[in-house]
């Protein structure tokens, strides 16, 4: 009599699917977050304008996976290690408050040893990312900068225009290392306001994130 308890709980374990992700992300606003970064101590931020959604292949969620379909983009982490400029902070919701960004990562122009150092003198594709905690999902807070000659600041329109950059990238399809990736994107509104409140720079965006759902093939 006491194998059938048995034989039905192991039935139970079988049946239960492989642990995996059911929602692409949380809206941090929904939980006293924002999809607004803190970069200045007046509390001026970057908009989190890409999200790498939960529902992404699982590699892609980690941070060596994450580079490698950054490096399949072009993009790479910071010229020989340096940090130019310091660590933002976000809030994304997830009961963690306010942390640093896990890491920052500059266009490397297909070098990925030291185009990144090409991108702090010549400017180009640049990206702070943050997981959230809850469900895996990363955020990206994506610019194009300008050259040295103009300081090494944002472009104008330097927020949509980052964004809709690697976007593009993405959802034409890459592959490094002998990984290949394809992506698809959805636009989602209400994550932040339009315009330049609360905005560094001063750079007005249009209030669109994009959430990417990245497969490796
Ligand atoms: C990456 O850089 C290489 C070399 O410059 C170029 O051929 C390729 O098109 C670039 N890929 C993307 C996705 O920008």
């Amino acid at each position: 009599m006491l194998f059938v308890p048995l034989l039905l709980s192991a039935a139970l374990v079988l049946a239960a699917p492989a642990k995996r992700q059911s929602v692409a992300f949380i809206a941090p606003n929904a939980n006293g977050g924002s999809n607004l970064d803190v970069a200045t101590s007046d509390g001026l931020g970057e908009p989190l304008n890409v999200i790498v959604s939960a529902l992404s292949s699982a590699a892609v969620l980690t941070d060596d996976g994450f580079l490698n379909w950054l490096q399949s983009i072009n993009l790479s982490t910071e010229c020989l290690g340096l940090h130019l400029g310091d660590p933002q902070t976000a809030n994304l919701g997830d009961g963690q408050g306010f942390v640093d960004q896990v890491q920052e990562y500059r266009e490397d122009f297909g070098n990925t040893d030291l185009g990144t150092c090409l991108e702090s003198l010549i400017g180009g594709n640049h990206l702070r990312m943050w997981r959230q905690s809850t469900t895996g999902a990363l955020f990206l807070a994506v610019s194009h900068e300008e050259d040295l000659d103009e300081g090494h600041t944002i472009s104008p329109d330097g927020y949509n225009l980052g964004r809709d950059t690697l976007v593009s990238s993405a959802i034409a399809g890459s592959s490094h290392n002998g990984v290949t990736y394809t992506a698809t994107v959805e636009s989602v509104s209400g994550l932040l306001t339009p315009g330049t409140t609360g905005v560094n720079h001063d750079i007005s965006q249009d209030g669109i994130v994009k959430v990417l759902t990245v497969t490796i093939v």
